[in-house]
Parts: structure tokens; C-alpha cells; sequence
């Protein structure tokens, strides 16, 4: 563990993991004798398996070399046990780098007609791919369908990077960094299947309250810390319901998804799904006020200023924490705060008063309103609260942050179990 309880890719244990390295036809193989090399440094037993084209690209010495075992190329060896077999027993990560246009197709259409096609469908472990392809066959649809399936299936994607690509041109395509790589597959690695058949309704991004058909009120939360949150509870084994108000990002895989615009549609699809949770956490910036009535019509300029009467929206946090009746017994209760402070110390004591008056089991107090913490940022400088006291965390991302509460999530249960 990190400084405050926040996990680092260091902290994964790596030692003796057996992870197949599988390499596709693409310039960008040599980038994964990169990773071939990290992953064995770091003490992993590194399996590479080769299709023809990555030949062409990279050679199996270079890999062996580098991995101290042979490379695998053909479907049918000598041994007891069929080549794709062998490489995938036992195996914690399959890691496919590059994955082309080609074998993502292949993957997608759960092929086996070559070993590293065959390994990939033969693997029971997390597989993390690593697409680098020409900007066109990413933009393709067939491509982009391609992705949405395995992404269904669980496969974890890095990458690609927008930049200069094999044919001269600049574009997306581009594989990602040995180093983006790595991180992924420890990622991957390190995350322990905790939340295993838990449900976790997870509320993300900022309400929008109508004014007339075409304006309405409400804040500049972008959904960032919410969908961190949805994607590490998803991570992490749980069914996954994320209830979100309107947002650019894109839809994490494998988690259900449930679009709102208003705090009463959120609090509907909320309380839908209280009585089922494990977990709930509301991340969402709601609005705490909403027009008594909304125009049918866009209101016109020459009306003159409106007159808008406020009333408030419904506490969906209050009011599942004042009525436990309405969750699942034993389920967790997790708010957020966000405050405008001067210090740590004051955002300390707004979570402890946050945690009290919401009636929930945890309160995740951030900074908003400035460049490095809040709404819109990828970063968030926070404090977890909780009945035994308040932690800082301090300034770390969006994703750090959801592992932090996570993990603190999962001790909840534990204690409750
Ligand atoms: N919340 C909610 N329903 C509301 C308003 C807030 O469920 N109508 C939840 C938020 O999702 C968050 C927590 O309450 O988990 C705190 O939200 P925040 O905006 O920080 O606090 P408020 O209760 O609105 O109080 P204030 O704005 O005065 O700080």
C-alpha cells in the first residue's frame, strides 16, 4: 500500500505470475519486446506466443532472449498436452500486444485458427489488449463493434494513442507505451475479485433541472469520479448499475447503465435498485434546488428576464440513510461531499458533519472550484470519513481515489458479513 491506503502498481505482487504475451503483426511488436522484458525483470514467468505476420515484424530470439523461454508459433507440438492448452493453464494475464485489427476481429469472433488465437480462447485470466492499427481500420465500425464485444466480455483495453502511425500518417492507432502497458497488466493483475457477486449502484456527473424546453440549471461535474468509481467496483467482480446524469464519457464495459437528466429520475432509478445493493455510492453532484414549474415553450427574450421559483430537490442521500429500510440489509452507504475550503482541517470537519447528517456509512470530502481538485479534473483532493475517524488521501486521481474507497468498501462488508 501507498501513503494513505492508496494502492500502487508497485505494491502487485508479480513474482512468479505466468503471463502470455501475445504478439500480433504490427510495427509496433518490437515496443513489445519493451514489455517482455519489464514483466520478467519484475519477475514474472513471460510466455510469449508469436502469429506468422509478428514475425515478420520482430524476431523470436529477440523475445526468448529477453524471456528466457522459447517463443510458441505452431498449433501442434509434440508434448502430452496441445501447445494452446499448455501456454494457458495457469496462466494470470494474457496480454496481447499489439492486437491488430486482424486478431481483435479474431478474438471478437472467438476464432481459433492459429495458437495465438487458440490461446486467447483457451485463457480463464484477465486479458488486457493493446490495439495499433492505421487510423482508418481503427475508425472502422467493424472495428469499433470488434472492441464493444470483447469489451462485453471483460477484456480490458489500453491504448491507442493518437501519433504518428506506420503509413506516415498521424492519427489514433498508435499502441500504447511500453510503460501504459505494463501498468495495465499490473492493474490487472493486482485487482482481487473482492467484490465478487456484490451489486453496487454507483450515481455519477451533475443533475439538470429544466428551466424551458432548452435550459435548464445545473453544475460543471463531468461524471469522471462517479464512472472511476463504477469501473473499479466492475473491476473488482461486482454487478455494476452506474445511474448518471448527462456526460461525454465514454460507457464502461460491462456495467449497466441508467441515463437521467433530473434529481427525481435519479432518485427513481436509485431507490429502483436500493432494495438489491450491496453498495451504493452517490458520486452525482445533484442539484439541491429545481424550478416549481418548467415552460412548455422556449421562454423569448422579449418576455423580459423570468421569474424562476425554486423548490427543493429530493436528499436521495438523506433519505437513504434515514430509511434503511429501503436498502438491503447490511448494505454500505457511501456520499460525497464537495466543499470550497481553505484547508484539510476544514475539509475534515465538513465530511464529519456531512457523515452525520446524511445518515451514511462513508463520506468521500473533495475540493471543488479549483484547478487540480473537483469538477472536470482528473485529480481530487479528498478525505474519507467514516465512524472511526477521517482520513486525508490527499491529492491523487480519480482512479486512486476510487480504489481508496473501494477498498474501504470492502472492509465494510467484511465487518458486516
Ligand atoms: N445528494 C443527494 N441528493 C441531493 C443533494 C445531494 O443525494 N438532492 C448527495 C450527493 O450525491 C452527495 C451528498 O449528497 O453524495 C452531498 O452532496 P453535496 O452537494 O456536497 O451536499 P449537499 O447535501 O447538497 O449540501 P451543501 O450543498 O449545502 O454542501
Amino acid at each position: 500500500m501507498g501513503p494513505q491506503g492508496v494502492r500502487h502498481s508497485s505494491d502487485v505482487e508479480v513474482g512468479g505470475k505466468k503471463i502470455v504475451l501475445a504478439v500480433s503483426g504490427g510495427i509496433a511488436a518490437y515496443k513489445s519486446v519493451h514489455v517482455a522484458r519489464s514483466m520478467t525483470q519484475l519477475g514474472a514467468d513471460v510466455r510469449v506466443v508469436m502469429t506468422r505476420s509478428a514475425e515478420r515484424f520482430v524476431g523470436d530470439q529477440t523475445f526468448a532472449g529477453v524471456t528466457g523461454n522459447a517463443v510458441a508459433k505452431d498449433l501442434f507440438g509434440d508434448g502430452p498436452d496441445a501447445p494452446h492448452v499448455e501456454l494457458a493453464r495457469g496462466a494470470d494475464l494474457a496480454l496481447v500486444a499489439p492486437a491488430t485489427a486482424n486478431s481483435i476481429a479474431r478474438m471478437a469472433a472467438g476464432l481459433a485458427d492459429d495458437l495465438l488465437a487458440a490461446t486467447l480462447l483457451t485463457v480463464q485470466c484477465p486479458i488486457v489488449i493493446a490495439p495499433a492499427m492505421h487510423a482508418e481500420m481503427w475508425a472502422h465500425p467493424a472495428t469499433a463493434a470488434n472492441l464493444a464485444t470483447l469489451a462485453g466480455r471483460g477484456v480490458i483495453q489500453v491504448g491507442p494513442n493518437s501519433g504518428p502511425l506506420m503509413s506516415g500518417d498521424t492519427g489514433m492507432g498508435r499502441m500504447a507505451e511500453p510503460h501504459e502497458i505494463v501498468a495495465a497488466a499490473l492493474d490487472a493483475i493486482g485487482h482481487a475479485q473482492d467484490l465478487s457477486g456484490r451489486r453496487v449502484v454507483v450515481t455519477a456527473g451533475g443533475t439538470q433541472e429544466p428551466i424551458d424546453p432548452v435550459r435548464f440549471i445545473g453544475n460543471r461535474s463531468s461524471g469522471l469520479m462517479g464512472f472511476a468509481i463504477a469501473h473499479e467496483a466492475a473491476r473488482r467482480g461486482a454487478k455494476v448499475t452506474l445511474v448518471t446524469g448527462p456526460n461525454t464519457l465514454i460507457q464502461p464495459p460491462g456495467i449497466e447503465v441508467v441515463d437521467v437528466h433530473t434529481a427525481d429520475e435519479m432518485r427513481d432509478a436509485v431507490l429502483n435498485g436500493a432494495a438489491d445493493a450491496d453498495v451504493i455510492v452517490k458520486a452525482a453532484a445533484v442539484a439541491d434546488f429545481k424550478p416549481v414549474d418548467h415552460a412548455d415553450k422556449k421562454l423569448k427574450k422579449a418576455e423580459g428576464p423570468p421569474e424562476i421559483t425554486l423548490e427543493p430537490t429530493p436528499d436521495i442521500l438523506a433519505e437513504l440513510g434515514a430509511h434503511p429500510e429501503l436498502r438491503k440489509p447490511g448494505s454500505v452507504l457511501v456520499g460525497f461531499a464537495a466543499e470550497t475550503v481553505e484547508d484539510v482541517d476544514q475539509l475534515k470537519a465538513l465530511a464529519r458533519h456531512k457523515l452525520e447528517a446524511k445518515g451514511a456509512d462513508m463520506i468521500v470530502a473533495n475540493e471543488v472550484g479549483t484547478h487540480d481538485s473537483g469538477f472536470g479534473v482528473r485529480t481530487n483532493r479528498a478525505v474519507i470519513a467514516t465512524a472511526d475517524g477521517v482520513v486525508d488521501v490527499g491529492l491523487v486521481s480519480k482512479e486512486a481515489l476510487a480504489a481508496a474507497l473501494v477498498d474501504r468498501v470492502v472492509a465494510f462488508l467484511a465487518l458486516r458479513a
